[in-house]
């Protein structure tokens, strides 16, 4: 027997070429997080070549917290580079199957970090800085702190948690020991508002406790402040439907259930009353395309053809955006399009329904959805296609002629960047080449710097 030290996926995957070359079996070998190493004298590793599949799932494997994952990755291993090439592909293996029940149960605990971690600012901090502590399941955090540094990017937070913890100063990601649940801040401000928001956003029309308890295992609501008032905003549901309805302010919130889930949401939004526009409209026309698309592109509104159909981007004005997306080498296919505003507004002038300009009011009520879209879909760029939908999302100082084509830092999207509608190419009349040529000029910059982005990350 050979007793490995392990503590990574890089020490697991060092010790494992080792053994590997010295012909070491998977039984001859004890895996043991420990300090001394035994390992045997390497044979010659030449022409040692590992499917990229299994890397990939290894390094998330090995994220797990059952100590028997780092065996079952050498048995794995031992058996690809042994005869066994296509191993992974064959679902009904035992230890393929081990693999990715692993697999699987860390990308869900990914996901959930993301959703339950809820910083709460250190009391007279100054400059602030925000605290959350976390129990993952699986030794997750340095591999979710990434996404908590874009997601929360412009303030200084810890996520502490029993084994790692991680620190964002507004530049640098850094990593720390573990923190125990009595060293990490208790109630204060941040919690308070948190719960302030959960009450505005709780719908009673759409309680589901059974749903509710499923994305919000119970095991989280100690470290979740809004579960607290869940058992007084049930207890008071019938009269807060009747009462949301009379008092509050137009919003799309109250309709947008609390999940990131993209089929979710677009089930969700044909109940959507939080304005009036809904009233004259066919229908919701929710945003398309894929739920894991690199770039969003958000125009105004559906116009009338968008109206009936149901569909983004599909009349005069779409077609025109797709004819401009093929010309630059954007694929339609992988963007996801929507717009600020979800329903049709409209005038009428004798048989046509000729397009209105949604209000401030109407496009801040409907922003919720479109956050709710960015949010589930995590684009690396989000493109503003005219003054309604750059307005929405960088408020309402923001110029399209001084900042079109300038790409900005933004919450919902690493960049965020902002060019004319198409309809404006349509309308202009004798310059209509003169915009159109702008306009793919814009977008083959995107195009560029989508590129840019993505081999970034
Ligand atoms: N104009 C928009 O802004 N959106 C559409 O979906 C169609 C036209």
């Amino acid at each position: 027997m050979i007793t490995v030290p392990v503590t990574d996926y890089d020490s697991w995957r060092a010790a494992a070429i080792q053994l590997l070359a010295a012909g070491k079996s998977p039984n001859e070998i004890v895996w043991q997080a420990g300090l001394f190493a035994d390992l045997p004298e390497s044979g010659p590793t030449t022409g040692l070549t590992v499917p990229r599949a299994f890397i990939e799932l290894a390094k998330v494997v090995a994220l797990h917290r059952d100590v028997s994952r780092w065996f079952v990755l050498y048995r794995v291993l031992y058996r690809i580079v042994n005869g066994e090439r296509d191993l992974l592909k064959i679902d009904i293996d035992d230890d393929v199957r081990e693999l990715r029940l692993m697999e699987k149960a860390v990308s869900r605990d990914m996901h959930k970090m993301k959703a339950f971690v809820r910083f709460r600012r250190i009391p007279d901090s100054e400059p602030e800085v925000f605290v959350a502590w976390y129990r993952p399941d699986h030794y997750i955090t340095e591999a979710v702190a990434p996404w908590f540094s874009r997601r929360f990017g412009s303030m200084r937070w810890s996520i502490l948690t029993p084994d790692r913890s991680a620190h964002w100063d507004l530049e640098t990601l850094s990593f720390g020991p573990g923190v125990p649940r009595s060293e990490a801040p208790g109630d204060d401000v941040l919690e308070d508002l948190w719960r302030d928001y959960y009450r505005s956003i709780f719908n009673p029309a759409r309680v589901k406790i059974k749903a509710m308890r499923a994305e919000m295992p119970v095991r989280h609501w100690a470290t979740l402040p809004e579960t607290r008032v869940i058992p007084d905003l049930l207890a008071q549901a019938d009269t807060r439907v009747v009462q949301m309805a009379k008092t509050q302010k137009m919003s799309a919130l109250p309709f947008i259930p609390a999940t990131r889930n993209l089929g979710e949401l677009r089930a969700a939004a044909p109940g959507c009353r939080g304005c009036d526009l809904y009233e004259r409209a066919t229908q919701i026309v929710f945003g398309e395309g894929p739920k894991d698309a690199k770039v969003v592109m958000v125009g105004e509104q559906p116009g009338d053809e968008e109206d009936v159909k149901g569909h983004p981007f599909i009349g005069p004005a779409g077609r025109l955006l797709s004819k401009a997306m093929h010309e630059t080498g954007l694929e339609r296919e992988k963007i996801y399009v929507t717009n600020a505003v979800k329903h049709f507004k409209w005038i009428e002038r004798g048989k046509r329904r000729i397009h209105a300009k949604p209000s401030g009011i109407e496009i801040s009520a409907c922003r919720p959805w479109l956050e709710a879209e960015l949010a589930s879909i995590e684009p690396e760029l989000v493109v503003c296609l005219g003054a309604t939908a750059a307005q929405s999302l960088m408020g309402r100082d923001f110029r399209i002629t001084t900042e079109r084509g300038k790409f900005f830092p933004h919450r919902w999207a690493k960049e965020l960047v902002a060019t004319i509608h198409p309809s404006a190419i349509l309308r202009a009349q004798d310059r209509v080449e003169e915009e159109y040529g702008l306009f793919l000029k814009d977008l083959r910059i995107i195009a560029a710097r989508l590129r840019e982005l993505e081999k970034a990350s």
